[in-house]
């Protein structure tokens, strides 16, 4: 059986330039906003489809490097399209975050929105490649997603993969296991909260500053959540079921969505954290002292 177009899109992850609308893309001004000064050097973890380098590039002409560090050939290659008109200005990597290869220059300004969840446990080293390639006076300007957990760790994206297994025949109380099974870490449990954050990152970086918003995801039709979830999540929880019933499985999301939307006015409600860090050594207290480091 060949397979179907939302389980091509997963694969390939596209689409994401509509899918981000419903939530992801608010965070790219928001992130951008906080630049401060004529930044020369901006690097983007996890650039996707570079709308990220796309905007700063737009927004601060002092910029002569944007570069992209990402995992996907597929959005590297979307990302490369986007970015062709900014000429030797834009540059993208393959690259793997949780064993970021080094760079020779350092960046004003590093960023990273809607991706550390994909790190988890692996965040410090990318905090620790952060701390390495921020100029003097740099920040690095990161998004964190904070849905609550249940008991089993799932919140989030995982309760619309619950509702839509259990719809496709799991018990619901079944579910933990089925991902545990397949090796899948609940979203909620990938996403570590603030205290947590903090804990990890403290060997390295230092909070300058932060905001946070609440990200409110509703949708028009079970089909535009079916196509967010596959541009998004890509195959991550499709694959705890065999290849022949994936297709329904992007369905029964679709519709659990639009269930929760009817019943509660929106799919998913969740804060997220803009963090404002700098390098741990970089960091001069209230009273003008560096602290020694430890
Ligand atoms: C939700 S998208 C966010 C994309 C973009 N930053 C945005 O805000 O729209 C997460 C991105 O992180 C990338 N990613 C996930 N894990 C990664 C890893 N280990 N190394 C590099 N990129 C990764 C994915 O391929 C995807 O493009």
């Amino acid at each position: 059986m060949s397979p179907s177009a939302v389980e091509i899109q997963a694969r390939t992850l596209a689409g994401y330039a509509d899918a981000s609308r419903l939530r992801q893309v608010h965070d790219r001004d928001w992130v951008l906003d906080r630049v401060t000064g004529s930044p020369e050097t901006l690097v983007d973890l996890g650039s996707g489809i570079g709308q990220l380098l796309e905007s700063a590039l737009l927004r601060f002409p002092s910029l002569r490097l944007a570069v992209g560090l990402e995992r996907s050939e597929h959005r590297i290659a979307e990302a490369a399209q986007r970015l062709a008109p900014y000429g030797e200005r834009a540059v993208l990597h393959a690259a793997d975050l949780t064993a970021p290869e080094q760079l020779p220059y350092r960046a004003q300004v590093i960023t990273q929105t809607s991706v550390l969840h994909w790190l988890y446990p692996d965040e410090d080293r990318i905090f620790a490649w952060v701390a390495a390639h921020l100029a003097p006076g740099g920040r690095f300007l990161l998004t964190t997603y904070h849905p609550a957990r249940d008991a089993h760790g799932l919140g989030g994206e995982d309760e619309l993969v619950r509702d839509a297994l259990s719809a496709l025949g799991t018990p619901a109380e079944d579910v933990p296991a089925l991902l545990a099974a397949h090796g899948v870490l609940p979203i909620a449990t990938r996403t570590r909260t603030v205290d947590e954050l903090l804990a990890v990152l403290a060997p390295h970086l230092r909070v300058a500053g932060h905001a946070e918003r609440d990200a409110v995801v509703t949708v028009e039709s079970a089909a535009q959540y079916e196509h967010f979830h596959a541009a998004t999540f890509g195959d991550y929880y499709a694959r705890v079921l065999p290849a022949e019933r994936r297709a329904d499985f992007y369905r029964a999301v679709g519709a659990a969505a639009l269930r929760r939307q009817e019943e509660r006015g929106h799919v998913s409600h969740m804060p997220v954290r803009l963090w404002e860090l700098t390098a741990r050594e970089e960091f001069v207290s209230e009273t003008g002292n560096r602290p020694s480091r430890a």
